[in-house]
């Protein structure tokens, strides 16, 4: 049985959350593979707002395992959080929720190392989440990181000892001002682990292997956005992952020829949170209106996030890398009201129209050339069927499926779960 993808296509924030849960229902394992606490994934039902960072948005459904993959970068502290906050809702954790031994663990410090290199590149900074996902990764790259399974060892508390006196040299190092209280943080830390070591720890490559041969349905939940990946994305205004479809085969121990549907999750227009380079950013009303009825506020850090037209450039690069095989359409309500609907579909790149994406991106180097649309006015939040959708905005989806040569099957127009029209 093949295992099948669900990635964001854009910076992040497409609403992977919501689509994990709404297609849980049809998978008996949903597994995250990469990115950790950077993430933050929201999830609506029954007038609950949920909002996860490293676990997977199929916990709420009785029908399926949740794995955290070897891909996956785990703060305990955080983690102990998330679980505290699923406390009230009847889910046997220990049996629901498998973490690979594989997976890194984020230590105190390794945020303390976040904070310390942004803060001395001033201007230049990456505007991370300041979750220690950098150096986490970097230790993990550079064979110096402590894993979940490192945890079953007696030998763990000298291991970590050994890395986190090597980081505080390093913090020295930056010669910046950060203020902190390792021992405070420690404390915390120790705490947060006993409830991680409470949990089930899996050679998690071994199960999925055997769940697939079992003819289990397994979908690998992405965190980020493709022009987030670390290889493919805006570098360096990227996270430390591999957020595209490869990051699955690598993040979990699946091979490539054993992926199935490969699903992309977009928005109707854009957003960024962080810094670096965004050709159809917006700095005028129309951006501060898709702010504002779209809500766009960061699910981790609450930054306001930047919002601009739909890129298609962009994203049909994402389309291609990822191997997308069907779309899915976040947020078109957020749209309802705009007189016209605008849509980037070529650049202008130093003098010349081109329509792939370039090495350079900046604002200097790229001017977005549009296509304008008519919009709607209808409200679609109340919508249930593919029928009910405006003409405009059918219009809008056909011109992108032409595009982007991929079927979108789901049209979101609302961030509840039920708020989900199929194609
Ligand atoms: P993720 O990181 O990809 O899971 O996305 P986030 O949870 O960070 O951000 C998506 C935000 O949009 C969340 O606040 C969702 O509740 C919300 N959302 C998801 N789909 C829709 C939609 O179709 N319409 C509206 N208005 N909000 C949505
Ligand atoms: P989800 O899974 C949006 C951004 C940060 C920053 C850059 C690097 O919710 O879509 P990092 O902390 O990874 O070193 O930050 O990446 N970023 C995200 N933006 N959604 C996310 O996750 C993100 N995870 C990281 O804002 O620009
Ligand atoms: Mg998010």
């Amino acid at each position: 049985m093949a295992v099948d993808l669900l990635l964001g296509l854009q910076w992040g924030d497409e609403g992977k959350g919501k689509i994990v849960d709404v297609l849980t229902k049809n998978y008996d394992i949903i597994a995250r593979f990469q990115g950790g606490p950077n993430a933050g994934h929201t999830l609506e039902f029954d007038g609950i707002k949920h909002v996860l960072h490293t676990i997977p948005s199929g916990i709420f459904h009785k029908n399926a395992m949740n794995i955290v993959g070897n891909g996956v970068v785990i703060d305990p502290v955080i983690f102990k959080k998330e679980l505290d906050a699923l406390d009230q809702f009847d889910i046997d954790i220990k049996s629901k929720l498998f973490i690979s031994r594989k997976a890194h663990l984020i230590l105190p410090t390794h945020r303390l190392l976040d904070a310390a290199s942004e803060t001395a590149k001033g201007k230049a900074k990456i505007g991370s989440t300041l979750k220690g996902i950098g150096p986490t990764y970097m230790d993990k790259t550079g064979r110096n990181g402590m894993r979940i399974g490192d945890l079953e060892l007696d030998t763990w508390k000298e291991k970590y000892r050994t890395l986190a006196n090597k980081h505080e040299a390093m913090i020295g190092f930056y010669n910046v001002d950060i203020q902190y209280d390792l021992e405070e943080l420690e404390t915390e830390f120790f705490d947060s682990l006993k409830t991680l070591k409470a949990l089930t720890f899996i050679d998690s490559e071994e199960y999925l292997y055997q769940a697939q041969k079992a003819g289990k349905k397994i979908l690998a939940e992405g965190a980020q956005g493709s022009l987030l990946d670390i290889d493919f994305g805006t570098y360096p205004f990227v996270t430390s992952s591999n957020t595209t479809a490869a990051g699955a085969c690598t993040g979990l121990g699946v091979a490539p020829n054993q992926i199935g549907d490969v699903k992309g999750i977009f928005k109707a227009y854009t957003t960024r949170v962080g810094s670096g380079p965004f050709p159809t950013e917006l700095f005028d009303t129309d951006g501060e209106t898709m702010g504002r009825v779209g809500n766009e506020f960061g699910a981790t850090t609450g930054r306001p996030r930047r919002c601009g037209w739909l890129d298609l450039v962009a994203l049909k690069y994402a389309v291609q890398i990822n191997g997308v095989t069907e779309l899915m359409m976040m947020k078109g309500d957020v749209l309802s009201g705009f007189k016209k609907i605008k849509v980037c579909t070529a650049y202008n790149y130093k003098g010349e129209t081109i329509s792939h994406l370039p090495y350079n991106i900046e604002a200097e180097n790229v001017t977005p050339i549009y296509t304008e649309m008519k919009g709607w006015a209808q409200d679609l939040t109340k919508m249930n069927k593919a029928e009910e959708l405006p003409q405009a905005l059918n219009t809008y989806i056909d011109f992108l499926e032409k595009e982007l040569e991929v079927p979108i099957k789901i049209v979101s127009v609302g961030p509840d779960r039920t708020q989900t029209i199929h194609r």
